[in-house]
């Protein structure tokens, strides 16, 4: 990926305010979505994911700060927004016995602009034998990938993904991982929230992570590990002799301590597991277990907020 900076902003956020009564659901959010990136908004539940989105979908109006589209204004330029963008809401619901064809005729009915190529876009998505079943017969991974199908109907530019996993085991959450690329493939710019770390982690070129209606800090995963959480860890199980010597003098190591037959080194060095791979290979160690510890998002929202996630 080319550095961000050089890339034209698809989406601008600057100081997003929105109150329910005297809940303030955002505090203050301020973000940039890049063309052609899946950013990704992250946050335990109530951060107020949803609301950020639903504003800058301009299905929501903010009380305050100023957001662009395509350079345009949700709410005053909706008219001509709406079709270049696809929104796959968090709730989505569809009639029991519409079927999947009759409901892509349905979304594509609702565009002026050519539709994409219906049949396509579903055995693309893995539905095509569902073409003709009824929405409640479909399973849950089914219905999230209709979803998709219905968010891209209008080719859009835009695209943006609600929380389009949850609920859905591993192995269909990973394929829709991969339909999520596909369409950052295709040149579209996808704007996801996720309270799933591990979902924006690996699937996200950046995060803007999320706390109690602030975003508190934006970046691609790796950097903010590497910037939040420098610590490395790696454990290295040999009987070698001089070992704790020899992991002690490997560059940027901090602390070396053997617990149960095993040396864990610490470091601030990116290159940690490198270096004592490179240390191990050098001396000819004999090693019966090898682990490298690397700090994920959840040590980032840990380090950043006090609290894990998941409380
Ligand atoms: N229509 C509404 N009326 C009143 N309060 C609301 C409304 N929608 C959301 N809220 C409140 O605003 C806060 C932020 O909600 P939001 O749905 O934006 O969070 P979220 O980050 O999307 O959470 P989740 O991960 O559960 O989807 C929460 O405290 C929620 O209860
Ligand atoms: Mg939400």
């Amino acid at each position: 990926m080319s550095e961000p900076t050089s890339r034209r902003a698809v989406i601008k956020v600057d100081g997003l305010r929105k109150t329910y009564g005297s809940l303030v659901a955002v505090a203050n959010a301020s973000f940039e979505v890049l063309k052609g990136e899946i950013f990704g908004l992250v946050g335990p539940n109530g951060a107020g994911k949803t609301t950020t989105m639903e504003c800058v979908e301009g299905v929501r109006r903010a009380d305050g700060g100023t957001i662009a589209v395509l350079d345009l204004d949700p709410l005053r330029d909706a008219a001509q927004l709406q079709p270049r963008i696809g929104v796959q809401l968090q709730q989505s619901h569809l009639q029991k016995r519409i079927t999947v064809r009759e409901a892509m005729h349905l979304w594509a009915a609702l565009y002026d602009r050519p539709a994409a190529d219906g049949d396509r876009l579903l055995a693309q998505l893995g539905l095509a034998e569902k073409r003709d079943a009824w929405f409640m017969t479909l399973s849950g991974g089914q219905q999230q990938r209709l979803f998709i199908a219905l968010a891209l109907v209008n080719e859009p530019d835009v695209v943006f993904l609600d929380e389009l996993t949850t609920g859905l085991d591993p192995q269909a959450r990973r394929a829709i991982w991969d339909l999520v690329r596909g369409i950052r493939e295709r040149g579209k710019t996808v704007f996801l929230t996720t309270h799933l770390m591990e979902e924006a982690e690996r699937l996200c070129d950046r995060v803007a992570i999320m706390d109690s209606g602030r975003v508190i800090d934006v970046d691609t995963p790796a950097r903010l590990v590497s910037r939040h959480c420098p610590d490395r860890l790696v454990v290295v199980a040999t009987d070698a002799a001089d070992a704790a010597i020899r992991f002690g003098s490997i560059p940027g190591v901090s602390r070396v301590n053997l617990v149960d037959g095993r040396y864990e080194i610490e470091g601030q060095n990116d290159d940690l597991t490198t270096a004592v791979i490179q240390c191990v290979s050098a001396h000819g160690m004999r090693v019966s277990d090898f682990r490298a510890v690397t700090p994920t998002l959840e040590d980032v929202f840990l380090a950043l907020t006090g609290h894990s996630i998941r409380d």
